[in-house]
């Protein structure tokens, strides 16, 4: 449970608040790098923080990102002409390159030169990991780009979706470190069961999600603080002297990582804050070795396990609340929890009904929520800091993020970063 002041604190991230300015000291995901494919091409809306911005690849490549509204008399630049290194508003011609400079003005008199006095807001940019990140923040306090190893691998070895949720950020990210409801959300009916079946069929399994995640519905969580966030170990009886263990990092302001087993690829995911009542959920699957398999393309491309299938221009899911996520009652009745298709759509759906900013004030937690409690403490803690003037020590430091999720069997006898650091051996 949080007071009214602290949930307004954490889910507020507009211009002037303290989240927002906190959101404003790191890079964050604006785009798809694919939705400005190349120099001089249309420019698009991006929303971030509340901020109404449009972006666009000028003739050099480089993207510029700049409030929607043009400084003349408010026009949209979204209509604007991107041309010869720079976006043209159409309403009366004025002119900015991607540093928000206005460098035409054609409807004033060229003696007075005010183009030269006219500015408009801009933010920084970088290409990275098929990613345009922005900046929105001070300009003398440049962060470095977080080594998140998604970024990193060929873009073969990558798939990057965005799609648009109607909930604040920090529900998506509760959901994400929620580990407990995949045993529910995210089961068939076999799984939930536990039946006969499903244990023969999962008993031989290398895949250690399928062979243990799902038989013990009450694991056991531990959280313990970093210098990027959080790491969040999740404990779960496995057979009767060891225990699968799976770890996931929260990584500072809003990333998240799903335990990587060896042999399969690794997803995490990154919410941006849209406004208040929306954010991006960006979700990404990797493979550190090797392209991606024909089995991750199949997930991707029938939008079963964690992207999910968007309307091309807002990036709205095509199932979403208005159509009931296409929810199928026969299926939920014989076959999944849920009835409805996907995980994305399983968190979606399940998030949204909670409204778009839930009322923290009136939730009753348990210890299955110890890292959503040590999430929003530490967030909280940062937000305070920054307000006090510290800055975000995580933003300044690109290098940390350089870590990975895993999953593993431990004998239970085993202390877990014994047996985490044994596995790294391995692995190296
Ligand atoms: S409103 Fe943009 S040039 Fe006038
Ligand atoms: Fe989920």
């Amino acid at each position: 449970m949080l007071s009214q002041a602290e949930n307004d604190l954490l889910t507020q991230t507009a211009i002037g608040t303290p989240a927002g300015e906190y959101f404003r000291r790191y890079w964050l995901p604006a785009m798809l790098a694919s939705e400005v494919p190349a120099p001089d091409c249309p420019p698009v809306r991006v929303k971030l923080l509340g901020e109404d911005l449009i972006a666009f690849r000028d003739t050099h490549g480089r993207v510029g990102l700049l409030d929607e509204f043009c400084p003349h008399r408010r026009a949209s630049l979204f209509w604007g002409r991107n041309e010869e290194c720079g976006l043209r508003c159409v309403y009366h011609g004025w002119k900015f390159d991607p540093s928000g400079a206005c460098v035409d003005m054609p409807n004033e008199p060229a003696q007075y030169a005010f183009e030269n006095k006219v500015r408009t807001r801009a933010y920084s940019t970088r290409e990275y990991g098929g990613v345009i990140w922005a900046y929105l923040g001070p300009p003398d306090q440049l962060p470095e780009l977080p080594k998140l190893e998604w970024a990193r691998v060929p873009d073969s070895h990558r798939y990057v979706s965005k799609r648009f949720q109607e909930t604040n950020y920090l529900q998506a990210i509760e959901g994400g470190i929620d580990s407990s409801h995949s045993n529910f959300l995210h089961a068939t009916l076999d799984a939930f069961r536990v039946t006969d079946s499903y244990v023969e069929k999962t008993k031989n399994s290398a895949n250690l999600r399928a062979k243990y995640h799902l038989m013990d519905k009450a694991p056991r969580f531990s959280v313990k603080k970093t210098d990027y966030g959080l790491v969040i170990a999740v404990r779960r009886n496995a057979e009767e002297d060891t225990y699968y263990w799976r770890l996931t990092q929260f990584l500072l302001p809003s990333h998240t990582m799903i335990p990587y087993q060896k042999g399969h690829s690794i997803h995490g995911h990154c919410w941006v804050p849209r406004d208040d009542q929306t954010c991006w959920v960006w979700t990404m699957t990797w493979n550190p070795d090797d392209a991606l398999s024909r089995e991750d393309r199949d997930a991707i491309e029938n939008d079963s396990f964690v992207h999910a299938k968007v309307e091309p221009v807002t990036f709205r899911p095509l199932r979403n609340q208005d159509n009931n996520y296409l929810i199928d009652r026969e299926q939920q009745r014989s076959a999944t929890m849920t009835g409805i298709h996907g995980f994305a759509a399983q968190d979606q759906a399940l998030q949204e009904s909670m409204g778009p900013l839930v009322d923290r004030t009136r939730e009753r937690l348990g210890t299955s929520d110890t890292a959503i409690i040590a999430m929003r403490r530490l967030l909280l803690q940062e937000i305070r800091s920054l307000q006090q003037g510290e800055t975000p020590l995580a933003a300044q430091q690109g290098d940390i993020y350089w870590v990975r999720s895993c999953s593993l069997v431990l004998n239970r006898q085993v202390e877990l970063d014994e047996g985490a650091r044994e596995l790294m051996k391995a692995e190296v």
